[in-house]
């Protein structure tokens, strides 16, 4: 079984990239379930019901967020009864929506998706070290293919928590940092991991913003207006192979498609 997880989908430019390039790689690459990260597809930050929708219907099996879910209001009476849109597990008790989803791939393959994020300059409102267990095993009840977007801003979390699963999960992927890393590997339990699959948006820029702005920013410590940048668009994530009896991962290779 192939799964394909997209990584950070940025603005305009990353949902046009993402709507003309995902059902050709979906052939092309031979994929049973696709994720795709879309906490900031909603003009760099947060997403709507209706981008969400959009993500579904250009191919996508299940979507996850981030430390952005909540920027649109609108999205969290959706998430409350989305079966395949899922925000971070460890937000507060009684947020809408959940961190895990079962959905089904291209034969009817179950796939469970969870999304947690990390503590890192995002202050989530319980570790998810606390209740990532907990989760997995819920997610190995329904199903032995578990995928595991860990958004998270250090590294070291990240590889951390993919050692942690190793041989529980079918593979933990980061997301969060925009930079996709050079780690693609399977860990000897035959979970799949990278730290960060990187980005679908535009890479002239920093890390989806235009330079200029996000540069001007940085000297001068004054609030300034973040646009979406526009070049240099390219679709990032990763591919993983495994076993759909056991879940377990054979291979993951990294993806990085220029659009157009
Ligand atoms: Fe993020």
């Amino acid at each position: 079984m192939r799964i394909l997880f997209v990584g950070d989908v940025v603005g305009r430019p990353g949902r046009d990239a993402v709507e003309a390039l995902l059902p050709g790689l979906r052939e092309q690459l031979d994929i049973d379930a696709c994720v795709v990260n879309g906490e900031n597809i909603a003009n760099g930050i947060g997403i709507t019901p209706r981008l969400a929708d959009r993500l579904l219907a250009a191919g996508a099996d299940a979507v996850t967020l981030g430390n952005h879910a909540w920027r649109r209001e609108e999205i969290g009476a959706y998430l409350a009864s989305s079966p395949s849109v899922v925000r971070p597990a460890n937000f507060q008790v009684g947020a809408p929506g959940r961190g895990l989803a079962v959905v089904e791939g291209r034969d009817g393959t179950r796939v469970a998706v969870l999304n947690v994020l990390g503590s890192l300059y995002l202050d989530p409102a319980h570790s998810m070290w606390e209740l990532v267990d907990d989760l997995v095993e819920e997610a190995r009840a329904e199903t032995p293919i578990v995928v595991v977007d860990v958004h998270a801003e250090a590294t070291s979390e990240k590889v951390a928590l993919a050692s942690w699963l190793d041989g529980r999960v079918t593979a933990v992927l980061g997301t969060h940092t925009h930079v996709q890393t050079a780690d693609a590997r399977v860990l000897p339990g035959g979970t799949a991991a990278i730290t960060d699959v990187g980005m679908t948006g535009p890479h002239d820029s920093v890390i989806g913003v235009q330079t200029e702005l996000a540069i001007r920013r940085m000297r001068t410590g004054m609030p300034v207006r973040f646009e979406t940048a526009s070049t240099g668009v390219r679709l990032e994530g990763a591919v993983v192979t495994c076993d759909p009896a056991t879940g377990r991962a054979s291979a993951i290779e990294p993806v990085r498609v220029p659009w157009p």
